[in-house]
């Protein structure tokens, strides 16, 4: 038997098959178009471009990997938090979704907290609400298009949108439901309260499963358009960052991962919902029943690098810019990359925040600017880590996943940032992974997500800090704390400046 995991990215949405020994067979990644921008920190992508992307890669890997449509025994979803997919009574895209990364929906968070009052929020929903979550950005939509919110009659999560693509459901899973705002994290469904004290009609929401729970069935016409077979089931699966950490075998207290994506997630389990009295890491559910997890996000970890190589570098390898970053001394001369490219989220919460390097010389060169970026990236990381810890929930060691760690340098860095093991895995598919065995788990094949964890995950490689840049890191660490308070003022003279 075989179980399809896929994953609706940022960058683009990949399909992995994997075995019923956790052998990945095949995988591809079918690109998407890059975000649209109209104005700084907005971030739209067009849905009917995943479900383009989606059937590429699900073709791709059916034929690369040679297995019969009918071997495969059920599928996995996984896909970009927060975006707001809306669905008119044709089930028809009303707009671009707004993406997990947009900022502008502060004067809509604002009024949440001011309607429903922010101890209420935390209450109804176990976080703060921010402007990256879906719900400000529904709102976003009522103020500011009201024709368009005249015609919602469903809101769907990034990978949910493809699920009903595959499926012909309206249904979501709690990890992802955890970031919209409208879900109550401890009792793990929909917020009564949150819905009907901002006047929206419970009707638009999906159907919430656990996540490896079946949610449908492929239809005959997505079988027609993918090559699957009708009928094969389709699982829960997961947010992006809740099915990485099932596919890195974070099920349990004590080891937490790292995933440098577009966007950067130091993400830890937790058996009981627990939280930061700031509000400054997420406290959503587990992709694992009845679990739950807290991660810190920095909004702009892979995306820093991505950003510099398109205007700087245009055309260079990523692993040769890596390799200018490591011609560089740790520290890069003193020079600090703040990665708020799109605002940021842990710690600051703050959707004004802007990027930059500070620290600039005549004698920097392009090598120090990149170590500056893969060093600030690490920093931010670093303050997803001590938030986490400073719940009183330890972590020994952290296994790394994503893009960007696939770069041995920058594991160093994170080691030597961290304080801490960075360990890798033999499978190093992150989200799409564990979707796939959110999918065999769903099937039976498993009777938890921790077994078949403990089945098929295996720990590979592991780097140590290197104690004289541990002890460097921890100074200029101190040093890049300063920026952020010191600057906060200035970001919203910026803002005004339109
Ligand atoms: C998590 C988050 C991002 C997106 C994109 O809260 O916003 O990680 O899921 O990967």
């Amino acid at each position: 038997m075989y179980w399809l995991g896929i994953d609706i990215g940022t960058g683009g949405s990949r399909a992995i098959l994997a075995d019923d020994k956790g052998r990945v067979k095949a995988g591809f990644t079918s690109p998407h178009e890059d975000m649209r921008m109209e104005r700084p920190l907005w971030a739209e992508q067009r849905p009917e471009n995943w479900w383009d992307a989606a059937q590429n890669a699900i073709r791709a890997v059916l034929k690369e990997a040679k297995v019969k449509p009918g071997d495969i025994g059920a599928v996995g979803l996984s896909g970009q938090m927060h975006g707001l997919v809306i669905l008119d009574e044709k089930d028809v895209v009303i707009r671009p979704a707004i993406i997990w990364c947009d900022q502008r929906s502060q004067p809509q968070v604002d009024a949440i907290n001011q309607k429903v009052g922010k101890d209420n929020v935390l209450a109804f929903t176990a976080n703060p609400v921010l402007t990256g979550f879906t719900l400000p950005k529904l709102l976003w939509v009522r103020d500011c298009e009201p024709k368009n919110f005249a015609r919602v009659r469903k809101l769907l999560l990034p990978k949910d949108y493809i699920r009903f693509k595959l499926t012909g459901e309206y249904a979501t899973e709690v990890s992802d439901a955890s970031g919209t705002a409208l879900f109550d994290v401890v009792t793990r469904r929909w917020s009564e309260d949150m819905a009907d004290r901002l006047n929206l009609d419970r009707g638009i929401l999906p159907q919430v499963f656990e996540s490896s729970e079946i949610t449908g069935q492929i239809t005959a016409e997505a079988a027609e358009a993918t090559g699957l077979k009708a009928g094969t089931p389709v699982v829960g699966g997961g947010g992006d960052q809740a099915a990485s950490a099932v596919g890195n075998g974070i099920v349990a207290p004590g080891i937490a991962s790292c995933t440098l994506g577009t966007s950067g997630v130091v993400f830890a389990h937790m058996e009981k919902p627990n939280y930061d009295p700031q509000g400054r890491v997420h406290t959503f559910c587990h992709a694992v029943k009845g679990k739950w997890h807290v991660m810190g996000v920095t909004q702009g970890a892979g995306l820093s690098l991505q950003w510099f190589r398109r205007q700087l570098a245009p055309g260079a390898e990523y692993d040769a810019l890596m390799a200018e970053a490591a011609s560089a001394p740790a520290s890069a001369h003193g020079l600090f990359w703040l990665p708020y490219l799109m605002g940021e989220r842990t710690p600051h919460l703050d959707a004004t925040a802007r990027g930059g390097w500070i620290g600039l010389t005549a004698r920097h060169t392009r090598a120090d600017l990149i170590r500056a970026i893969i060093e600030g990236v690490s920093f931010s990381l670093k303050d997803c880590l001590d938030t986490i810890e400073g719940m009183g929930l330890p972590v020994d060691s952290v296994r790394s996943s994503g893009g960007g760690a696939r770069s041995p340098i920058w594991r160093q860095i994170l080691a030597d940032t961290f304080g801490k093991k960075v360990t890798t895995l033999e499978t190093q598919e992150g989200s799409a992974y564990g979707a796939a065995i959110l999918a065999a788990v769903g099937a039976g094949a498993y009777t938890s997500v921790p077994e078949a964890c403990g089945a098929v995950i295996r720990e590979v490689d592991s780097i140590a800090p290197r104690p004289h840049e541990s002890q460097l890191y921890q100074r200029s660490h101190e040093v890049y704390r300063s920026l952020y308070p010191t600057l906060r003022p200035i970001y919203s003279l910026i803002r005004n400046l339109g």
